[in-house]
C-alpha cells in the first residue's frame, strides 16, 4: 500500500514574468519548488515523489532534492506543454505497486500534513478523487466578451486548489484519455470518476503573479 507523489514543476510562469521558471524563482532562500518539494518530503503520508521539473531544469531539480535532503524524490522528468501532459509523463515514473496518488502544484509551496491528510483520508470511503477547495467570496457571472449573460448560484460553486488524491488506477485511466483539463481531477470527472471535495486552506494560494509571490513569502 503506497501513495506517491507528482509536483507538477513545469510551468513557464508566463504570468510572473521573471527571467526562469516559475519553479526556479527565489522565495525566501531556496528556489520556490524546494518548500512543496520538503514538505510533501517531511509528510509520513507520502512515501515516494515524482517531480516534472520545465525542460532543461532536470539536473538543477535533482540538485535541490540533494541540497534539501528530500531522499524520497525517485526521479525527476522533463515535463510536457500542458500541465496534463506533465503529469501523464510524471505518472508514467510511478510503479504500479502505487495505490494512491498525490497530484500537487509547485506553484502552492505551503502544502501541510493537514490537507494531506484530509484528501487522502477519502480514498479508503470509496471515492474516485478528492479535491481540496474553498467557498468562493465574489459574485461569479457567466459573461460572453464584456457582456455579462447571468449571476451563478454562489452556493453551488467552489475554488479548488492541489494537492488532489486520486486511486491510482483511476488516474492512469483518466490521463490516459488525452484531454487537457486545468486539473487532474477534471479528468478523472471527464472519465466518469466520483470525485469528493474537502476543505483547502487559504495558503495553499497559487504563486501566480510578482504580488502572489510577495504574500506567500510573508507567510513561510
Ligand atoms: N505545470 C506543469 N507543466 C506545464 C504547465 C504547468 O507542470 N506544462 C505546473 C506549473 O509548474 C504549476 C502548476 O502546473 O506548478 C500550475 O500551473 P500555473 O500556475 O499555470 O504555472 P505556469 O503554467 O508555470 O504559469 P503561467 O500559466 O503563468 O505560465
Ligand atoms: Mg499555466
Amino acid at each position: 500500500m503506497s501513495t506517491w507523489a507528482i509536483l507538477a514543476a513545469a510551468g513557464s510562469g508566463e504570468r510572473l514574468g521573471a527571467d526562469r521558471p516559475k519553479a526556479f524563482v527565489a522565495l525566501g532562500e531556496l528556489p520556490l519548488l524546494a518548500t512543496s518539494m520538503e514538505r510533501l518530503d517531511e509528510s509520513d503520508w507520502i512515501d515516494a515523489i515524482v517531480v516534472a521539473a520545465p525542460r532543461g531544469w532536470e539536473e538543477p531539480s535533482i540538485l535541490l532534492a540533494e541540497e534539501i535532503g528530500a531522499g524520497k524524490v525517485s526521479s525527476v522528468v522533463a515535463g510536457g506543454a500542458t500541465r496534463a501532459e506533465s503529469v501523464r509523463l510524471a505518472l508514467a515514473e510511478v510503479p504500479e505497486e502505487a495505490v494512491a496518488v498525490l497530484v500537487h502544484d509547485a506553484a502552492r509551496p505551503l502544502v501541510d500534513d493537514e490537507v494531506v491528510g484530509r484528501v487522502l483520508t477519502p480514498l479508503a470511503e470509496g471515492w474516485d478523487g478528492v479535491v481540496p477547495a474553498l467557498p468562493i467570496a465574489d459574485t461569479v457571472k457567466r459573461v460572453d466578451g464584456d457582456r455579462v449573460l447571468e449571476t451563478l448560484d454562489r452556493d453551488d460553486l467552489v475554488a479548488v486548489q492541489t494537492p488532489q488524491a486520486f486511486v491510482a488506477d483511476t488516474l492512469r485511466r483518466a490521463v490516459g484519455g488525452g484531454s487537457d483539463a486545468t486539473d487532474c481531477a477534471g479528468l478523472v470527472e471527464a472519465a466518469g470518476g466520483r470525485i469528493r471535495w474537502v476543505e483547502g486552506d487559504p495558503r495553499l494560494l497559487k504563486v501566480t503573479t510578482q504580488a502572489d509571490l510577495e504574500r506567500v513569502a510573508a507567510w513561510l
